[in-house]
């Protein structure tokens, strides 16, 4: 029992060392790295199997939508879950440097990603408290994610508007019990006393949200680069 608890402390303690180290070099590499969209879609076709060939993740919110999100958060997010500075065990293996590459094959992937239009018609929520969700949304959210939920590209804010709604609401319950790590601290301070029904409102309103027509495909589109 004491060898299995100082084995975990020992690996959870490499864990932290290892997020902090790689990660500013990284990130700050690969954005300042021009992205290739030829080079991109090769690296894409390690994407496709969870978030699918159009970028667009499961309807079930397991898997996220990924086109339309800004590229500064892509890169982040990547160069996060491969430091291990955001918990995420299905990606973490393909996010390696040996299988996806380094930080030019990032900035490749992401730019291939931004050729990717979004879904019209991501998973929703029940419908039954939209009120609420559009009341903590402005008050709480909008300042960062903005009005119509589209982020902010230059302080890496997430896309919300138009996100899976199981996604959405997975991602909050953790980052207010601090399992996503990654999570900006006034957010996480700001959601401690919410309630369940509070992340259910939100999330269902979040993903009523319409990103702008310009960003969005044809209801029924394929990705021609795959068919
Ligand atoms: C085996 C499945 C799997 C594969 C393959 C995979 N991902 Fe993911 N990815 C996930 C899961 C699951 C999440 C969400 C985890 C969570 O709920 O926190 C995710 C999250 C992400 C996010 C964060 C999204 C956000 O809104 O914060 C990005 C960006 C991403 N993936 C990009 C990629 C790219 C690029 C590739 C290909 C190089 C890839 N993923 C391959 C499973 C996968
Ligand atoms: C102070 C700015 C700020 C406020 C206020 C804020 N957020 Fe965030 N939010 C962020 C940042 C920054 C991230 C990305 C953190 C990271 O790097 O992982 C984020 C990430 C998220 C994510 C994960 C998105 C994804 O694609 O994985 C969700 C969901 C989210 N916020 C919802 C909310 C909601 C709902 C509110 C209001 C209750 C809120 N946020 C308030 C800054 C903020």
């Amino acid at each position: 029992m004491k060898k299995l608890l100082s084995l975990t402390l020992l690996l959870g303690l490499s864990t932290i060392s290892m997020a902090d180290a790689p990660l500013d070099n990284e990130l700050k590499q690969a954005m300042a790295a021009t992205g290739n969209i030829k080079n991109g879609k090769q690296v894409f076709k390690l994407c496709i199997v969870c978030h699918g060939t159009e970028g667009w993740g499961t309807i079930d919110g397991n898997y996220p939508q990924i086109a339309g999100q800004h590229p500064s958060v892509i890169i982040k997010q990547i160069a996060d879950i491969r430091a291990g500075n955001r918990d995420n065990p299905i990606m973490f293996p393909i996010a390696q440097i040996k299988v996806m590459g380094g930080p030019q094959s990032i900035a490749d992937v992401t730019a291939y990603i931004g050729t990717l239009k979004m879904t019209r018609k991501p998973e929703l929520g029940k419908g039954d408290n939209l009120a609420k969700g559009e009341k903590l949304f402005y008050r709480k959210c909008a300042e960062c994610h903005g009005a119509n939920g589209q982020g902010d590209e230059k302080r890496f804010y997430p896309r919300l508007a138009g996100q899976h709604y199981d996604y959405v609401l997975r991602q909050l319950k953790w980052i207010q019990s601090g399992k996503r790590r990654n999570a900006n601290k006034t957010m996480q301070k700001r959601i401690q006393k919410f309630k369940l029904a509070d992340f259910e409102a939100l999330a269902d309103y979040i993903s009523r949200l319409e990103p702008p027509k310009e960003i969005t495909a044809p209801i029924g589109w394929k990705n021609p680069d795959f068919q």
